[in-house]
Order: C-alpha cells, then sequence, then structure tokens
C-alpha cells in the first residue's frame, strides 16, 4: 500500500457510560497507553496519507492526549451513529485509495490483519468473526452462494437472523470514492434511529462493488471495551502475549501470567524474570540478568550478569555489569552505576556515579554524589544534600571508606583512601588517607545510678 492511498478513520466519539468515568473511554489505559494510542500506533505502521479520529464526548480531552502530530480531528456532535461517524470524517479524506475503518475501543488489532484487509482495495472488506454468544453485534448475512448481502443490528435483527453467528467487528475498508457516495445516503430509519455504517453493504452490492470479509488470527484482536472488565481482560491478554514473545526469543519468566510491561522490554540471553515485576518506558536487560520477585524497573538499562534481588525500584539508571542490587533497594533518576557495584536493602541513590567495584550495603541515601571506584560506604550513611533551597554534591575519592552513620553535609570531598570513623557529621573536606571522625569522646560516669520510678 503506497503512502499516497490510504485513509484511516478511528471512531472515537461514543461516551464510554459503562466505565463510569469522568475520563474519555478510550483514554483509559491498556499497558501504560491510551487505549486509542494503541490503534493509532497499529494505524501508524500502514503507513497512510491520514488519519483522523473522531472525536465528540470528553470533548478536547482526545485531541490533547494524541497530540496533532500526524493525525487531523473530527469533532462528531451530537452522535448519531458509526454512518454519522465516518460522514463527519469525510472532509480529512484525500486521494482515490482505500479508506480503512478503526474503533478507539478495539487496542489489540493488528497490522497484520489490516494488512490482509488491504490486499484487495477495489472490494468492500469487513473483518468478521464467529462467536459463540453473537449477542449484541450486527449479524452477516450470506446468500445461497455465500456471499455477503447485508448487516443487521442485533435490535432490528429477526428470531432467525439472530441465530446467526458470523458477526460484525465493525472494522471495515472500502475505496474511499465509494464510501463518501455511500455514506451520504444513510438513513436512520432502524431501531435506533442512527445512521449505521453497517448499511453500506447493501448499497455496496446494489452497485456492483465485491464485498469480502477476512478474519483475524484471534479473536482478541477485535475484542472491544465497554467497561473495566473487559479493559482488565484486554490488559491480560496484552499482557500473555507480549510475555509469550518474550518467553520464544529465550526469556525465562517464573509465571508467564505475572509480568506487566508498560512500554518495551528489550532483553539478552539468558534473563530470568521472577513474579509480579514491572517494566515501564524502555527497560534494556543485558544477558544473564536476573530480576528479583516484585521489582520495577523504569526507563533503565541493566548490564550482563547483573542481579537485582527482590522488591528493588530502579527509575532513569544505568547499571553496568555483574552489580548486586538489592532486596529493597531504590535507584532514582540519574544514577550510574559502576561494575560489580553493590547496593543493599534500604539504600536510596539518586543523581549519583557509583565507581567499580563500590559498595553501599545498607540503609543509606546517596544523592548527588560521585563516588570512586572501590569505596565503602557503611550502613546508615547519608549525604547531606539540600540546604533547604539549593543541592550540593559530596565527592567521595576512591578506596575511601566512611564508617556507618556517617553524614557527609555537601558541599564536601572525602579524599582519596581516607577512613571517616563511625558516627562522624563531616562538614569540612577530608584529607587523602588517614582517619577523620567528628565524634565527641566516649566518657564514663563512675556511681551513676538509674532513676527510680516514684512510689
Ligand atoms: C457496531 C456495529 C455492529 C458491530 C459492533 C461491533 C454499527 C451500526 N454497528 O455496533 O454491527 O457488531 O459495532 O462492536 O456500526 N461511535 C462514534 N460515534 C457514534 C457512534 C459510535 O464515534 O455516533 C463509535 C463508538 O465510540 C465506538 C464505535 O463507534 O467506538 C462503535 O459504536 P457502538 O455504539 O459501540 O456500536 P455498536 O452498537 O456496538
Ligand atoms: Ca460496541
Amino acid at each position: 500500500m503506497s503512502k499516497s492511498s490510504l485513509n484511516i478513520v478511528i471512531l472515537a466519539a461514543g461516551k464510554g457510560t459503562r466505565m463510569y468515568s469522568s475520563i474519555p473511554k478510550v483514554l483509559h489505559k491498556l499497558a501504560g497507553m491510551p487505549m486509542i494510542s494503541h490503534v493509532v500506533n497499529a494505524a501508524k505502521r500502514l503507513d497512510p496519507n491520514r488519519i483522523c479520529v473522531v472525536y465528540g464526548h470528553g470533548g478536547e480531552a482526545v485531541p490533547a492526549a494524541l497530540g496533532s502530530d500526524e493525525l487531523s480531528f473530527a469533532l462528531q456532535e451530537p452522535q448519531l451513529g458509526t454512518g454519522h461517524a465516518v460522514q463527519t470524517a469525510i472532509p480529512h479524506l484525500e486521494g482515490t485509495g482505500s479508506a480503512l475503518i478503526l474503533y478507539g475501543d478495539v487496542p489489540l488489532i493488528k497490522t497484520s490483519t489490516l494488512e490482509k484487509m488491504l490486499g484487495k482495495p477495489d472490494c468492500l472488506t469487513l473483518l468478521t468473526v464467529e462467536l459463540e454468544n453473537p449477542k449484541g453485534y450486527g449479524r452477516i448475512l450470506r446468500d445461497d452462494m455465500g456471499k455477503i448481502e447485508r448487516i443487521v443490528e442485533e435490535k432490528d435483527a429477526a428470531p432467525g437472523e439472530k441465530a446467526i453467528r458470523e458477526v460484525n467487528t465493525g472494522i471495515m475498508a472500502a475505496p474511499v470514492e465509494m464510501l463518501k457516495s455511500w455514506v451520504a445516503q444513510l438513513r436512520n430509519d432502524n431501531a435506533q434511529q442512527e445512521y449505521y455504517l453497517t448499511d453500506i453493504v447493501e448499497m455496496a452490492v446494489r452497485d456492483g462493488i465485491p464485498v469480502q470479509s477476512v478474519q483475524p488470527d484471534d479473536v482478541r484482536e477485535v475484542r472491544g471495551v465497554n467497561d473495566r472488565s473487559q479493559l482488565a481482560e484486554l490488559e491480560r491478554a496484552f499482557q500473555s502475549e507480549r510475555a509469550r514473545e518474550l518467553m520464544k526469543k529465550g526469556v525465562g519468566l517464573a509465571d508467564p501470567a505475572r509480568i506487566d510491561i508498560r512500554g518495551s522490554l528489550d532483553c539478552g540471553m539468558d534473563v530470568y524474570i521472577d513474579i509480579n515485576c514491572l517494566f515501564e518506558g524502555e527497560v534494556k536487560l543485558g544477558n544473564k540478568v536476573r530480576i528479583g520477585a516484585h521489582s520495577v524497573l523504569r526507563n533503565a538499562e541493566i548490564q550482563d550478569g547483573t542481579e537485582v534481588a527482590p522488591f528493588s525500584h530502579i527509575e532513569g539508571a544505568v547499571i553496568a555489569k555483574n552489580c548486586r542490587i538489592g532486596p529493597y533497594a531504590r535507584i532514582r533518576p540519574g544514577t550510574v552505576l559502576g561494575e560489580e557495584a553493590h547496593v543493599g536493602n534500604f539504600v536510596e541513590i539518586k543523581n549519583s556515579r557509583v565507581g567499580n567495584k563500590s559498595k553501599a550495603n545498607h540503609l543509606s541515601y546517596i544523592g548527588d554524589a560521585d563516588i570512586g571506584k572501590n569505596v565503602n560506604i557503611g550502613a546508615g550513611t547519608i549525604t547531606c544534600n539540600y540546604d533547604g533551597a539549593n543541592k550540593h554534591m559530596t565527592l567521595i575519592e576512591d578506596d575511601a571508606f566512611i564508617g556507618s552513620d556517617t553524614q557527609l553535609v555537601a558541599p564536601v570531598t572525602v579524599g582519596k583512601g581516607a577512613t571517616i570513623g563511625a558516627g562522624s557529621t563531616i562538614t569540612r573536606n577530608t584529607p587523602q588517607g588517614g582517619l577523620t571522625l567528628s565524634r565527641s569522646k566516649q566518657v564514663h560516669v563512675e556511681h551513676w545510678k538509674r532513676p527510680v520510678k516514684k512510689g
């Protein structure tokens, strides 16, 4: 399909009453992204000339959420049916090729299915499926030869027609010129007094335009979202497919039903992901990376051989090879860890560089710090980076040893190889090597008695 010949219309004006929400239905999220954005992305992969989104309910929220990039918007107000929605989009369509109608609330549609539909551009092509329970859908009526004659909506169907199990998914493709002329002829003399897009099927038959049907590989592709439980079902369907794709590429998953990917997850060889992990934004895992249970990773790169123990949160960070992270580590944006660094439980690191083989194993806050290699950060160490107005840097040079429960009041530098005695508050730069401490001397009070509770 060449770029100049395809127009795509995405219908998204409906109210979504059953979501019980102030947010337009199509903006509810699937895998961290508005469901309509999944449809827009599938549409963009077809490289169309135009994508027109028909919106109505929820006002400008839909255009605002999608942005104008490569899209045009048609306001349908009031909403008088799917045929009326397409009429609204007509002024936005151009050229003489195919027009493809998609739905903002049918988010799992695959580009490969749409490509199949666009194979015969001179036809009216309907995407249909056979359902065990076709209730609520428009039924596909065929003649004795199996040729499609028309679509009848559930509310207009005779009892015999209701028994038909082949249904209209709503998704269809037609030559744009024919579509324009057909939707202009629609009438609303039906049970719902709506302009039904489905009535164009009869017009195609009348005009001698062949009507064909195409089926998706998986019925889930054409499932619509009307309420929150359908949205949750599609979320699980989407996630289980992502899990299957990962396993096919060699990623080990403790349980494919307990992983969530809201963005992209790129994995090397022999990666293993334990249960209930969440990946958001762009996450990259190198070879032999292991992610412990209940970890959350957002926009992060974890290089070869690193192990992340359970309940760790990593965001906006690059973690080099063979590090040990967690359990219960929190690594925040702007952090870069060198090779073989260790970050243990209840350690928070923000906007800091940590050199190779340096360790902060317990209970620390490291913010706005530049830490060299082979540094040991004792338990309870805190960089006091904030003076109430500004943030300041802490520099810790190679081979330093920071005793437990030390406060480093930034801006401050700990020299190469320096040792800081436990319990110190360091407010001035310390020299290289040697021992620096700032705690008061230990005293012993002889004959001291504990207070006694008064009768
Ligand atoms: C429609 C089809 C039906 C099909 C079913 C599949 C028609 C007449 N019927 O029925 O054959 O089996 O979808 O789910 O087309 N919309 C607008 N503006 C409107 C009305 C609808 O943008 O004025 C959008 C909605 O936001 C929704 C989609 O079109 O995304 C379908 O609308 P809906 O009312 O759900 O159509 P159905 O009655 O289910
Ligand atoms: Ca519907």
